[in-house]
C-alpha cells in the first residue's frame, strides 16, 4: 500500500504536555513523532522553570533553617556557608537526569524524536529546520503543546543580563546584592524567596494590592506576612514605570497603578543590581506559520480549541500554556493525555475545578477548587472550617507550625468546594483535597476518615471538623 503520511501523531514541543501526550499515544499503538527545537527534552518546565525552580528552593530552603533556625532545636552548625558554583551545578544535573529520562522513556515507547524548529507548510505537513538542515514531515494529526515565554513590559526589556526573565534569574553566577522583583505571583515570590535566602535584599512591586491575585485573600494575606517576616519587602499598588541606568547604577522607578508612566510627579525609585520581571507568560507559537494550516487564535495570542482539544482544523490539536487555562505543568499533562485519548475514540476528559495550585514558598501555598471570594461573587452558601498548624502535634515536632488549613463547604450538601493550605509539605497535603473533591466529598466524609497521628494531614481533618465547628485541638 502507497505511503500515506510518516506518522499517527505529531507532538510540536516536549513539555509536560507534550512529552506525556507523545507516551500516551504510543500507548494506544499510534506511531508518534516529538519535535522540539531544545537539544534538551521537557520544555520550560523541566529545563528553566518547575524543576530548577523547585531545585533552589529546596537547597536555600536547607541552607535557611540550618543558619537560622537549627541552635532553636539544639543543633549547633557554624559557618554554614553557600557555595553557589556548587549549588547551580547540582540544579543543572537534576535538569539533565530527568530531560535524559525522557529521551529514554522516547526510546522505549519507539517515539522517534526530531530536533528542530517547526513551521506548518500545510494542514497536513511541517517544515522541521535544524543546525543540520530541513524536513518536511506529515502526521494523520499534530499536537501542539509550544508552551508560553515570559511577558516583557514596554518599558522594562528584557536585556538578559539586569532585567531578566525567571530563565535567567535561575542560573546568576553571583548573589546579588539588591533585586527588585515585578509580580508577586508564583514566579516572584517563589524567586524572591530563593534569593533572599541567599542574602540578596529583595523588594518587590506589584499592582495588586496583596500577593498572588486570584488566589484566596485571607491566604494571599498571610503569605503576604509571612514573606515579610523573612525579610521581603513589598510595595503594593504600584506599578515599574521605567528604568534608569547612570554612574550610580541601576534604578527602578515605580508609581501608584493610576498614575500615567512618565508623568513624573509621584514616581520613587529603587535602586536594584538585577531587575526580576515576572508579570505573566504569554502563549508561544512564533515560527509555527499557523496559517499555513488554517489555525485561529484569540486576541491575546492563545489558539482557540473546541472541548476536544482541537484547533480550527480539526486535525490539528493543542493543549497546555499555549491554549487557554491555568499555565501549569500538570494542566498540560491532563490535557495531552485527554487529547490523545479523544483522538483514539476513548473517553478522554480533564477535571478543570480539581486542578490544584501551588506556591513552593516555606511555607509552601496550595490550593483547590474556589476561593472564599469567588464563592461569595456566585452567591454560593457556605460554611468555613479551619484548623492552624500551630495547633497540629507533628508540624510542632517539625518545628515548622505555621499556617492554616481552610475548607469551604456548600451549606446545604456539605459538598467540599475549595480547600486551602499555607503550611509545611501543602504541596503534597492538597493531594488529599483534590482526591476528596474529585469524588464529590463532603467536609464530613474527611473528617470522619481516619488520619494517622501525628500527622500533617490531621490538620486537613480538623478543619473539615471545623466546617461543624467541632475541631479536636482548637
Ligand atoms: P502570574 O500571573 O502568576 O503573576 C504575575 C503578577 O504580576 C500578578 O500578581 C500581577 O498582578 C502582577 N503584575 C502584572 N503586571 C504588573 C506590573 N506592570 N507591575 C507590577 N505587577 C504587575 O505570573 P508569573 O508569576 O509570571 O507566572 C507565570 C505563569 O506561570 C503563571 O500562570 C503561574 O501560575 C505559572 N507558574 C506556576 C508556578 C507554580 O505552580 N508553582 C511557578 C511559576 C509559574
Amino acid at each position: 500500500m502507497a505511503k500515506t503520511v510518516d506518522f499517527d501523531l505529531v507532538v510540536i514541543g516536549s513539555g509536560p504536555g507534550g512529552y506525556t501526550a507523545a507516551i500516551r499515544a504510543a500507548q494506544l499503538s499510534m506511531k508518534v513523532a516529538c519535535i522540539e527545537k531544545e537539544l534538551k527534552l521537557g520544555g520550560t518546565c523541566l529545563r528553566v522553570g518547575c524543576i530548577p525552580s523547585k531545585t533552589l528552593l529546596e537547597a536555600t530552603e536547607k541552607l535557611a533553617t540550618a543558619r537560622d533556625r537549627f541552635s532553636h532545636i539544639g543543633i549547633q552548625c557554624e559557618n554554614v556557608r553557600l557555595d553557589l558554583p556548587v549549588l547551580m551545578g547540582r540544579k543543572d544535573q537534576v535538569v539533565s537526569t530527568l530531560a535524559n529520562g525522557i529521551a529514554a522513556l522516547f526510546k522505549k515507547n519507539k517515539i522517534e524524536r526530531i530536533v528542530g524548529s517547526a513551521a506548518f507548510t500545510s494542514p497536513k505537513t511541517l517544515k522541521v529546520t535544524s543546525s543540520t538542515g530541513e524536513r518536511t514531515v506529515s502526521a494523520a494529526k499534530f499536537l501542539i503543546a509550544t508552551g508560553s515565554a515570559p511577558v516583557e513590559l514596554p518599558n522594562l526589556k528584557f536585556n538578559g543580563k539586569h532585567i531578566i526573565s525567571s530563565d535567567q534569574a535561575i542560573a546568576l553566577d553571583r548573589v546579588p546584592e539588591k533585586m527588585v522583583v515585578i509580580g508577586a505571583g508564583a514566579i516572584g515570590l517563589e524567586l524572591s524567596s530563593v534569593w533572599s535566602r541567599l542574602g540578596t535584599k529583595v523588594t518587590v512591586l506589584e499592582i495588586y494590592h496583596t500577593t498572588l491575585p486570584g488566589a484566596d485573600e485571607e491566604m494571599s494575606k498571610l503569605m503576604e506576612r509571612t514573606l515579610v517576616q523573612q525579610g521581603i519587602t513589598f510595595h503594593f499598588e504600584v506599578q515599574a514605570t521605567g528604568v534608569k541606568e547612570d554612574k550610580n547604577g541601576l534604578r527602578v522607578r515605580y508609581a501608584p497603578k493610576e498614575v500615567k508612566p512618565g508623568s513624573g510627579a509621584t514616581e520613587s525609585e529603587l535602586a536594584a543590581d538585577v531587575i526580576l520581571v515576572a508579570v505573566g507568560r504569554k502563549a508561544y507559537t512564533d515560527g509555527l506559520n499557523l496559517t499555513a494550516a488554517g489555525i485561529k487564535t484569540d486576541a491575546r495570542g492563545r489558539i482557540s480549541i473546541n472541548q476536544a482539544f482541537q484547533t480550527s482544523t480539526p486535525d490539528i490539536f493543542a493543549i497546555g500554556d499555549v491554549v487557554g487555562g491555568a499555565m501549569l505543568a500538570h494542566k498540560a499533562e491532563e490535557e495531552g493525555i485527554a487529547a490523545v485519548e479523544l483522538m483514539a475514540g476513548k473517553a478522554g476528559h480533564v477535571d478543570y475545578g480539581t486542578i490544584p495550585l501551588v506556591v513552593y514558598t516555606a511555607p509552601e501555598l496550595a490550593w483547590v477548587g474556589k476561593t472564599q471570594e469567588e464563592l461569595t461573587a456566585q452567591g454560593v452558601k457556605f460554611r468555613i472550617g479551619k484548623f492552624r498548624f500551630t495547633a497540629n502535634s507533628r508540624a510542632m515536632c517539625m518545628d515548622e507550625a505555621h499556617g492554616l488549613v481552610k475548607i469551604l463547604a456548600d451549606e446545604y450538601s456539605d459538598r467540599v468546594l475549595g480547600v486551602h493550605i499555607l503550611g509545611p509539605q501543602a504541596s503534597s497535603l492538597i493531594a488529599e483535597a483534590v482526591m476528596a473533591m474529585a469524588m464529590g466529598a463532603s467536609s464530613e466524609d474527611i473528617a470522619r476518615t481516619c488520619h494517622a497521628h501525628p500527622s500533617l494531614p490531621e490538620a486537613i481533618r480538623e478543619a473539615a471538623l471545623g466546617v461543624e465547628g467541632r475541631t479536636i485541638n482548637s
